[in-house]
């Protein structure tokens, strides 16, 4: 099979440039300017592939190849090509760009899928914009409530449906939903964003289970008033409360009775922002994870206590809001098998492991049989400028991908 991976890497470095940061960061936020240029150009890369395409109504892209029994279930692959502010060029990118690489290199072998191959282009996998990660495939996978949709806002106030005019996503958001069948499996290829694979000096990893994501926003009020007038016995701060707050969240998480948790508070705004001025007002988004619910739901539980304390000790209001609580996903074995299989038969080490981020396959795991190819990243970083992949490694996991694509659509 002969895959590409100099051509691949000029693609990665190519959608690269398309950032509201300049290199080595890349920023991609949903349906920005720079997103909408992502996704034009990544549909002329697919049709280049002679690839067909659909966009549903929430900017979803597939592009098919289409098998020789059409009517079949499909098999299909991809990731995301948003990026968070300051991100790096592979979270998601290897996935997409990946993936057409692997159906490309299955067509120059002449390969005649039976099963219809698709690529999907998942819109927003990052919370950047609404908080919510996995827009796209949470929508796909039905697991999203409308109502709640259509009341997310961004931090200029604007709507999924001003954005989704700006972007020319036509169609109603109900159309999105995929029954569960549709596809016959689904595999994604994505960095580690971890550093167990560099570390053991391991080639690949296939996942088999995706910890468990939530997100919570705790809306804070206080009193505000002159830094300088306002003794400091009686204030209300809604800044230190936050802060109070944000240390709960560290001390749950690290007594969980589970090394798998995991909090951080990533949001913090305080008003009105001035040196000169006790913070009135405050928000903050926790994010908090673990492999395994119970533990997950223990330390929620902590924080909730924590909120209430401290917002009695120091007499502010303070809402929880739940952004998203989810479960782990499991993958399916005959795909962790097969992708497993398909790296050993190429005399590569493998290990099965854990996904601590989330991903688009959390949500299509529900939907269809799904598991995840992971390769190396450098010191396990992701979420930052300086994320790296050798084009060594991401061959290395394109084929394991094609391999796989290969025996599940044959
Ligand atoms: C995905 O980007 C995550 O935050 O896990
Ligand atoms: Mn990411
Ligand atoms: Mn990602």
């Amino acid at each position: 099979m002969s895959v590409d991976a100099a051509a691949l890497q000029r693609e990665i470095d190519e959608l690269a440039e398309i950032s509201s940061h300049p290199a080595p960061a890349v920023t991609r936020v949903l349906f920005s300017d720079e997103d909408l240029q992502a996704r034009a150009w990544l549909k002329e890369k697919f049709e280049a592939a002679g690839l067909a395409m659909r966009e549903d109504a929430v900017g979803n892209i597939f592009a098919r190849w289409t098998g020789t029994e059409p009517d079949l279930p499909a098999v299909a692959t991809g990731s995301h090509t948003d990026a968070i502010p300051h991100a790096g060029k592979y979270d998601g990118v290897v996935g997409v760009l990946g993936g057409l690489e692997a159906v490309r290199a299955l067509q120059r072998e002449s390969f005649q899928p039976r099963r219809s191959l698709e690529i999907i282009m998942f819109t927003a996998e990052e919370p950047t914009r609404f908080g919510l990660g996995c827009l796209g495939s949470r929508l796909l996978a039905g697991t999203l409530d409308l109502e709640e949709v259509s009341k997310l806002r961004d931090p200029e106030g604007r709507s999924l449906e001003d954005l989704r005019a700006k972007a020319k996503c036509r169609g109603e958001l109900e159309s999105v939903r995929l029954a569960a069948g549709h596809f016959h499996a689904f595999v994604e290829l994505h960095i580690e964003q971890g550093p167990i694979l560099e570390r053991e000096g391991l080639d690949i990893g296939v996942v088999e289970k995706i910890a468990a994501p939530a997100a919570f926003r705790v809306c804070i009020a206080g009193e505000g008033g002159h830094a300088g007038a306002v003794l400091m016995p009686g204030r209300r701060d809604a800044g230190l409360a936050a802060s109070e707050i944000a240390l709960a969240v560290e001390n749950a998480a690290l007594h969980s009775g589970s090394p798998d948790t995991v909090g951080t508070t990533g949001v913090f705004h305080i008003e009105p922002g001035a040196i000169n001025s006790v913070p009135a007002r405050a928000m903050i988004e926790i994010d908090l994870r673990d492999t395994n619910l119970a533990t997950r739901n223990q330390a929620e539980a902590a924080i909730r206590d924590a909120v209430a304390d401290i917002a009695a000790r120091r007499k502010v209001d303070a809402a929880i809001e739940v952004i998203n609580s989810d479960p782990p996903a499991i993958c399916a074995p005959e795909i962790v098998e097969t992708a497993s299989a398909a790296a050993a038969a190429r005399g590569w080490s493998v290990s099965r492991m854990v996904s601590r981020a989330y991903h688009d396959s959390l949500f299509m795991a529900s939907i269809c049989p799904t598991a995840m190819i992971f390769i190396p990243c450098r010191g396990g970083w992701s979420h930052r400028p300086d994320e790296f992949s050798s084009v060594e490694a991401i061959e290395k996991g394109v084929r394991v991908l094609a391999d796989s694509l290969r025996s599940l659509a044959a």
